[in-house]
């Protein structure tokens, strides 16, 4: 099994590609299979999580062509496998979006209950009240989620709770009910503005995506579209925070700034600098960081999936910070790894309270999930020493080339696979 060995110190300098949004591609490609018509999609991230969506797609028989690493051409006229139960699938989260995707298109899914990362209960009942609504029956049975439908009928639906995959779910199954739908209490993720976006191009007709109120005048069918997909805020933002705590300069190319606002408005609280252009921001941290006050919440609060990264450089800050965890109840477990490297954190409830230290040590350690894991590669960076971090099969689940695109800011990151390359690596960078 891989490992990255790392040892800390470089200040990252330079410029970073950001690729497409692991979290729009995911609907999107689901959302692909509501037409028989053929999708252009660019911009797609070759990460883990996008192609087990991807060849899932294909075991249902649609057609998938790469045009380029990060382009596809994909045809869903063949579908004729309405259960999607493959072993891989079962381990992501995003596989849910083939339900509202498939029983809009065809009044029928039958779909693996969802894994991904282990970060607290992670519910589903607004995506199977939402689809109720529109008039499916729903049950789970045999560890699948079923769903079937005479008709789909617009209907008012109200989520309890401010869920990102609900509100997508909801509005593709919507797509094609008859009449309208009103979806309140809406996600506003830019990534729910990109699948709506999409939905469009392929003739849907919605509005309101971005606010609390979604209205969608359900259409018979969906036509072929050629679309880019929106770049990545987390990826975007796990460079910002890596540039912020390596003391670094890092601009961060090919972002949405509007949509990296929460994030910068933390890193500016806590002593760097941070200059927005059209389609790219440079942060340059030359001052020690100081502490402040974080409370994750939805869009346009500060994102759930940015929590660890500002965690990890605010336990090299001065003084004391609080970080307030709102959204997942099970999302600090990596406090236990980053204390083997000397952070000084300590957890009550959803609440880490840190008191910032001088510096990490080097350890050795492991990804509990994707976004903690990225985080803890960035605390290495900035660590004295070097670090071995195990399980990276979790952060390549949603960020591309990750250990090249630190290399390429001056990082010194390597791939190992025993414990003898890690030692090689110490000596070599000793
Ligand atoms: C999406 O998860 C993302 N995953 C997560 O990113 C992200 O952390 C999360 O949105 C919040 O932004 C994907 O897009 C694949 P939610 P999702 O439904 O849709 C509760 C990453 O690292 N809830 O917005 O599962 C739920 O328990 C991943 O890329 C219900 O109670 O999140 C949580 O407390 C991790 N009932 C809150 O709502 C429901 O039916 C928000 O969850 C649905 C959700």
């Amino acid at each position: 099994m891989q490992q990255y060995a790392i040892r800390g110190g470089n200040p990252l300098v330079g410029d970073v590609e950001i690729g497409g949004a692991k979290n729009a591609a995911l609907p999107i490609l689901a959302a692909a299979a509501m037409t028989d018509e053929t999708v252009y999609i660019d911009n797609i991230p070759d990460v883990c999580d996008v192609n087990v969506m991807l060849s899932t797609m294909q075991d249902i028989g649609a057609v998938v062509k790469h045009m380029s690493r990060h382009k596809i051409m994909l045809n869903a006229r063949d579908i004729n496998d309405l259960i999607v139960q493959n072993e891989e699938i079962k381990k992501i989260r995003a596989s849910y979006y083939l339900l509202g995707a498939l029983l809009g298109k065809f009044r029928f899914a039958e779909v693996v209950l969802p894994g991904g990362c282990d970060i607290g209960s992670r519910a589903i009942d607004q995506h199977l009240k939402g689809f109720r609504a529109l008039g499916a029956e729903v049950v789970i049975e045999h560890g699948l989620i079923k769903a079937k439908a005479e008709r789909l009928v617009g209907a008012h639906i109200y989520m309890d709770v401010v869920s990102v995959g609900a509100t997508i779910n909801v509005m593709m199954a919507a797509t094609l009910a008859e009449g309208r739908t009103i979806i309140e209490n809406a996600a506003k993720e830019p990534h729910v503005v990109d699948v709506a976006s999409f939905l469009n191009s392929m003739g849907a007709n919605i509005k309101g995506a971005g606010t609390d109120v979604i209205r969608i005048k359900g259409v018979s069918k969906l036509h072929g579209s050629e679309y880019t997909i929106i770049p990545d805020q987390i990826e975007a933002g796990t460079f910002m925070f890596a540039a912020a705590i390596t003391k670094g300069d890092v601009t961060v190319k090919n972002v949405i700034p509007k949509h990296l606002e929460s994030i910068t408005a933390k890193l500016l609280e806590i002593g760097c600098e941070v200059k927005e252009r059209d389609d790219c921001i440079r942060v340059v941290s030359s001052k020690p960081l100081m502490h402040t006050q974080v409370k994750t919440l939805p869009y346009p609060g500060f994102p759930t999936d940015m929590q660890p990264q500002i965690t990890v450089a605010l336990a090299v800050a001065k003084g004391t910070s609080i970080v307030t965890e709102s959204i997942f109840e099970n999302r600090f477990k990596y406090v236990d790894e980053l204390t083997r490297m000397g952070a000084g954190i300590k957890v009550e409830g959803n609440t880490a309270i840190i008191d910032g230290v001088s510096k990490y040590t080097g350890a050795s350690i492991s990804a509990p999930d994707l976004r903690a894991g990225a985080a803890l590669v960035i605390a290495a960076l900035a660590a004295e020493g070097c670090t071995m971090v195990d399980d990276i099969k979790y952060i390549e689940r949603g960020y591309e080339d990750f250990h090249i695109k630190l290399r390429n800011l001056g990082a010194q990151i390597e791939l190992v696979e025993t414990e003898k390359d890690y030692q090689k690596f110490v000596l070599k960078t000793g």
